[in-house]
């Protein structure tokens, strides 16, 4: 595969679909069209995502269009900071690729507020009872107040970020002693993971493990594995502490051990045979991951399974149509939703992303 002909395709793709999507916030694409978050649900977690594959592409080629469109996302998600529901843990994928990369890419100071904005509201959902960060709000029970997930590793970037920005140590300290509860909780002995672990949230006690996004409880929901492979890396790469590089090992091995022979990714990877769906987002983000690991710990078998991976989307799961929106097809946000095998726009961030690291092209986000 020739991955800089292929980022060059991306990015003319990415040009056309732009011009016609000004003002939309994307989730997903009905009929091969955008549709539009920035009304209907200004604060779902995915906001961030449509503008930080326009960062990257702006990143790598320039172009005002791109920069006009992004600047105009991060600006109605400033709505979010203020709705009684809108913040959850979700704030390092809502911000670090809106105002985290436009800060990176054109140092603005109104980027950089919401960055600091944004970690101090992650940095509060932190319980120093079990040294973890609150998943999800308050729904009326007071049930999920022990709760954390495992997509969180991938929310720390942000806290990372801040302690270095804000010369403060306080966010960094807060990232890893959740990255060090996270990696007892959640990481079982085979290297897979649970998605929720509730925790006792005045004592910090391990209650017990949830299924949720994946097939069932105790199985392998493969966003979940993802999030987790890239998310110990990237603490790794921001922390140099070992313990985290050798779970994102653990983590990636039992990853690789699962892969189908297709190299397409199921939703998970214990699920029936009969309801075997795909999920093109968490083939797209273990292949992030794997790219770091590799060089993180210098083994080239995992740059092996970032292209079996990225091939494999890239031959069958790529829609390259300019009349069409979306670039990866059959994503899935979680089994036992309604809807199956359709576009969401974190596959197409990471895919991007995945591509634009072979070829040395990346804005660091995370
Ligand atoms: N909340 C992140 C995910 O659904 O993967």
């Amino acid at each position: 595969m020739d991955w800089q002909t292929l980022l060059d395709r991306l990015h003319d793709k990415g040009l056309t679909v732009t011009a016609r999507s000004m003002h939309k916030i994307p989730y997903t694409t009905e009929k091969g069209v955008f549709d539009d978050l920035s009304e209907s649900n200004i604060s779902w977690w995915t906001n961030g995502f449509w503008a930080g594959l326009l960062w990257q592409f702006y990143g790598a080629y320039g172009g005002e269009i791109l920069r006009k469109a992004a600047e105009e996302v991060e600006e109605k998600l400033d709505k979010v900071f203020l709705l009684p529901q809108g913040m959850d843990h979700d704030s390092g994928f809502r911000w670090l690729p809106t105002a985290g990369a436009n800060y990176t890419l054109t140092g603005s100071e109104d980027s950089r507020r919401r960055l600091q904005l944004a970690a101090n509201d992650l940095a509060g959902r932190f319980n120093p009872a079990g040294n973890f960060i609150r998943a999800w709000n308050d729904s009326g029970d007071g049930k999920t107040a022990g709760w954390a997930i495992i997509d969180c590793m991938m929310n720390l970037p942000l806290l990372y970020r801040a302690s270095e920005l804000l010369n403060d140590p306080r966010f960094r300290l807060i990232a890893v002693r959740h990255a060090s509860t996270a990696g007892k909780a959640f990481v079982r002995a085979d290297g897979s993971v649970c998605h929720i672990v509730a925790f006792d949230p005045n004592t910090g006690e391990r209650l017990c493990s949830l299924g949720r996004q994946g097939f069932g409880h105790g199985s392998s929901w493969t966003r979940g594995q993802a999030w987790a492979l890239y998310g110990f890396t990237l603490s790794y790469l921001h922390t140099g502490e070992r313990d985290y590089l050798l779970t994102a090992v653990k983590v990636a091995d039992r990853f690789l051990q699962r892969i189908p022979g297709s190299g397409l990714i199921p939703v998970d990877f214990d699920q029936p045979a009969a309801t075997a769906y795909e999920d093109s987002t968490a083939a797209a983000i273990a292949a992030c991951g794997l790219i770091e690991l590799a060089e993180a710990a210098r083994d080239p078998g995992y740059r092996e399974a970032t292209l079996r991976l990225l091939t494999a989307l890239a031959e069958k799961r790529l829609n390259l149509d300019e009349d069409c929106d979306h670039l990866l097809e059959k994503c899935t946000a979680a089994y036992h939703d309604a809807r199956h095998e359709f576009a969401i726009i974190y596959g197409d961030y990471y895919f991007t992303e995945a591509v634009m690291k072979l070829c040395g092209k990346e804005t660091f986000l995370w």
